[in-house]
């Protein structure tokens, strides 16, 4: 009568371990989108693995040897910091000029995303592009000198007179062409994204500049002077009403992402333990087949576990 008793308490067991297992490797599944790159955390809507975070910002940031990569039409910019609190990006453009520095060999990257990122991320009001170096037949010059209406102007007390100021114009100066010399268009003209860059980006090649520079205020206290000024580009990041989606996905303990391709079209979908649903983890909205299946092994292995539990009752 032992040998039946072992066996059948050994099968149920071996049943029961077989189907758990599944089970308990889904639980990792949670938040399994939070990562750091190097110091920087990535947290929701922003990814670095496919299916991660608000489809706005998919092919967004890559993280290359712990250095966090931000990536859009018009180049690769390095992220210095995401402010989850004030909802913005810092970035860092290597062909960026600064105070020390006019970068000329290449025009840098400016700022130009793809049409359908536009709503998602946008520079901050308070950030003053530099457009420096850009020809009489720049669209920003349009109709110059009969039309007074240049868009250049100071922007959150950030402008040229003061950059004109740098040792980076040590070599070239200002006052060599433009403006400052009253021939010919600004050397430098200031602007912000809204009044140039809404349609078309910052696209250096379109403004027919030379160089640019970035710089953007954090702090509503004046700096002083341009040696201090914060250099890099400051980007709002923005969803929108698609918040909704996260907060009552999260609210259940699920981790918002999305699923799809830009062929097949792109789903937000809510992370949950051992399934992915179309709408949160308490609903009944199951995503897909292997869901369901997970759920059906869930069933039969609380059976498995009665039921071994019976054996034991018997013998
Ligand atoms: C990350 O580390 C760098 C130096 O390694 C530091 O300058 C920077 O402030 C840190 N950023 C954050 C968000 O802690
Ligand atoms: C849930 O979705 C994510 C992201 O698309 C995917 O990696 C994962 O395999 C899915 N899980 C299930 C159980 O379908
Ligand atoms: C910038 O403008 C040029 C000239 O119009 C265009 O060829 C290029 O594709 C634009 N760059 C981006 C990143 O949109
Ligand atoms: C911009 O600010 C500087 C002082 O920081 C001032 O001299 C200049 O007149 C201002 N320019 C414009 C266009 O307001």
């Amino acid at each position: 009568m032992r040998q039946p008793r072992l066996s059948t308490t050994f099968f149920a067991l071996l049943i029961q371990a077989s189907l758990l297992l599944p089970l308990s490797l889904g639980y990792n599944h949670a938040n399994s989108c939070r990562s750091y790159c190097g110091n920087i955390t990535i947290d929701y809507p922003f990814g670095v693995k496919y299916g991660c975070g608000h489809p706005g910002y998919r092919d967004l940031l890559y993280c290359v040897n712990d250095v966090l990569m931000f990536h859009i039409s018009s180049g690769s910019y390095r992220v210095l910091d995401i402010d989850y609190t004030f909802q913005a990006l810092t970035l860092h453009d290597p062909h960026l000029s600064t105070c020390n520095k006019i970068v000329l060999e290449s025009r840098g990257n400016g700022f130009v995303v793809e049409p359908w990122r536009k709503p998602y991320l946008t520079p901050t009001p308070d950030n003053a592009f530099l457009l420096l170096g850009c020809t009489r037949n720049s669209p920003l010059f349009k109709g110059f000198p009969s039309n007074k209406h240049l868009p250049c102007r100071n922007i959150s007390g950030l402008g040229c007179e003061d950059y004109y100021r740098c040792p980076a114009w040590g070599s070239i100066g200002p006052t060599e062409v433009g403006l400052v010399a009253g021939l010919g268009p600004p050397e430098c003209c200031a602007v912000a994204f809204d009044e140039v860059g809404s349609v078309q980006g910052i696209n250096l090649t379109k403004l027919e500049c030379q160089a640019y520079s970035s710089v953007y205020n954090l702090a509503p206290l004046r700096v002083d002077g341009p040696h201090e000024w914060s250099y890099g580009i400051r980007v709002k990041y923005s969803i929108q009403g698609h918040d909704a989606f996260c907060r009552s996905c999260e609210a259940t303990k699920g981790t918002c992402g999305y699923k799809g391709s830009d062929d097949s079209g792109i789903t937000e979908l809510c992370m949950c333990d051992t399934w992915n649903s179309t709408a949160n983890c308490e609903s009944t909205s199951v995503e897909s087949m292997t869901a369901n299946s997970a759920i059906l092994r869930g069933s039969i292995s609380i059976f498995a576990l009665l039921a071994g539990f019976h054996f034991h009752m018997i013998l």
